[in-house]
């Protein structure tokens, strides 16, 4: 600091106005802020700079876009939408200091210096020498599958993502979750749902063959069983059990954030530790770490990291094939320089508590009018459990996806379906049905207020008491793959029409 003698120096200016740096100076960056009442409300520790309009249009308006849309909410035109909760994918609001670095982006094909400013941020988070950059997760998931994975091998996995099974099974693979049967269970409670069964771990292990199996992965914030966290203690076991084994074990961080918000809250022998120093720990237990910077860092892109030259020297040939040179890697470099900063903020506390913190206010919220939430509250976004919500709609009419539209129709809050739907077909043909049938209505990180949710836990409530109006859908349209991006379905009768009209004799003053 400076003195009465001693004028500021330059470097101490650099510093206060040095973008990267605002996370780990900030003194309050390590502790929870409370109410003198004792009351649990999820405090914001920013404020907003910038906002959007937004507009709810009538139900009959709805009505027509939700058809349209053939009863899929990835097809509505975001104009018909009030609260687009259907991701926190690219979607999360930046912070001024992103803002602020996006000008400083170097627009050089090759060398950018945004791309040491990258790696350099994420070596700050991860420890990390080697990065090669990709336009999102599923283009880092493609490099990793297409280069790990070979026909009739094996991924096991916490539990799968949509996109990370698809890329195995084009690659010849096959996907084997170990999650414990009771973390597909809604009601049970315990911090870490996430977290491999061991014992299955080495069961499946020895069954398929420790040679045939591609690699182990771990996926942060498990998000298809309701944003649940992975313990530091798992991730640890895996690790020793992988390199006993030799076997590659990878790492999905793209919803590291919220994972390591429940680590240094929940995890006992973590406590202590700032976010970074959790951070630093994670990363050395995993060969390679992928991450879909539209969730990670609030910004738009994705990465590969590794302390493993090997592996990177394996992986390097398809990034210019797919994404781009090394050093922007389809990523616009405006984007980088926002993930960059993105990054070091995850190590801020108060930065990574928010999402939790409104998710379980949310959750509460919808509790508290009966409606079954996925427990404990995870990251990411509220999960309805469509399959106690719509008991009565059989399971191969998609409870989830009609529970999506219902919700629509009410409210103009756009979810996402996150069960059978969102499953691949059985080789059969047959539906594979999901273990789990979830509305996510995921909370973007820093966008929406607390009196949003309460709109969202009203007209959700409404619902709930109207669910005998509700039917399923059948598909009219089906994609062989991912079909949930783009399939068409209708409904199975006329429920829409029913819903619509009791809706306008409950809530005649509205909308
Ligand atoms: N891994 C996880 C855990 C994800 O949640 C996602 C994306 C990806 C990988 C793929 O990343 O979208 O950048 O290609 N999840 C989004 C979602 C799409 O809405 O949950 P991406």
């Amino acid at each position: 600091m400076s003195t009465q003698n001693q004028p500021i120096t330059l470097e101490e200016i650099n510093q206060d106005f040095s973008l990267v740096h605002t996370a780990s100076l900030s003194p309050d960056a390590e502790h929870a802020i409370g109410f003198f009442s004792g009351k649990k409300v999820p405090l914001e520790m920013h404020r907003v700079t910038t906002v959007k309009r937004l507009y709810l249009k009538d139900i009959d308006t709805r009505a027509a876009s939700i058809e349209s849309a053939g009863n899929n909410t990835f097809l509505l035109d975001n104009r018909d939408v009030f609260l687009d909760m259907l991701t926190d994918s690219g979607v999360n609001s930046m912070s001024i200091f992103q803002q602020a670095a996006m000008q400083t982006a170097d627009d050089s094909y090759a060398g950018s210096a945004t791309y040491f400013r990258l790696k350099n941020a994420l070596n700050y988070v991860f420890g990390t020498e080697h990065f090669l950059p990709a336009h999102q997760g599923r283009a880092c998931e493609n490099i990793i599958a297409r280069t790990f994975v070979t026909p009739n091998s094996y991924v096991i996995t916490n539990y799968h993502f949509t996109t990370t099974k698809a890329h195995i099974m084009n690659n010849g693979g096959e996907v084997i979750e170990v999650v414990p049967q009771t973390s597909l269970d809604p009601t049970y409670i315990t911090d870490f749902k996430g977290d491999m069964d061991l014992d299955l771990l080495a069961s499946e292990t020895a069954r398929v063959g420790r040679e045939n199996i591609a690699f182990v992965r771990i996926e942060a914030g498990t998000n298809l069983i309701g944003g649940q966290p992975v313990s530091l203690a798992n991730m640890r076991a895996v690790s020793k059990f992988c390199r006993e084994q030799g076997i590659l074990l990878v790492f999905d961080a793209s919803l590291l954030a919220d994972n390591l918000y429940f680590i240094k809250t929940r995890e006992e022998t973590e406590k202590g530790k700032t976010v970074r120093e959790i951070a630093l720990e994670i990363a050395p237990l995993f060969d390679i770490i992928y991450f879909s910077a539209r969730k990670l860092g609030c910004a738009r892109g994705g990465g590969i990291v590794s302390n493993n030259v090997e592996l990177i020297e394996k992986m390097k040939p398809l990034v210019p094939l797919f994404e781009g040179f090394l050093t922007y890697g389809g990523m616009s470099v405006r984007e980088m320089e926002a993930i960059a900063i993105g990054l070091v903020e995850t190590c801020d506390f108060h930065v990574i508590s928010q999402t939790a913190q409104f998710v379980e206010a949310a959750v509460d919220l919808l509790e508290a009018k009966g409606v079954p939430c996925v427990r404990p509250a995870g990251g990411l976004g509220c999960h309805i459990d469509a399959m106690r919500f719509l008991d009565h709609v059989p399971q191969e009419e998609y409870r989830a996806g009609a529970l999506a539209v219902a919700v629509y129709l009410a409210s103009g809050i756009r979810g996402m379906e996150r069960g059978t739907l969102s499953e691949e077909r059985n080789p059969d043909g047959t539906d594979h049905l999901s273990a789990m049938e979830l509305l996510r209505l995921a909370i973007p990180r820093r966008a929406f207020t607390l009196s949003q949710l309460e709109f969202m836990a009203d007209r959700i409530g409404w619902v709930y008491e109207n669910r005998d109006l509700i039917g399923g859908l059948r598909f009219v349209e089906e994609p062989a793959q991912l079909r949930f991006f783009f399939g068409r379905l209708a409904a199975v009768g006329d429920w829409p029409q029913k819903l619509i009209a009791k809706f306008k004799k409950d809530m005649p003053s509205q909308v």
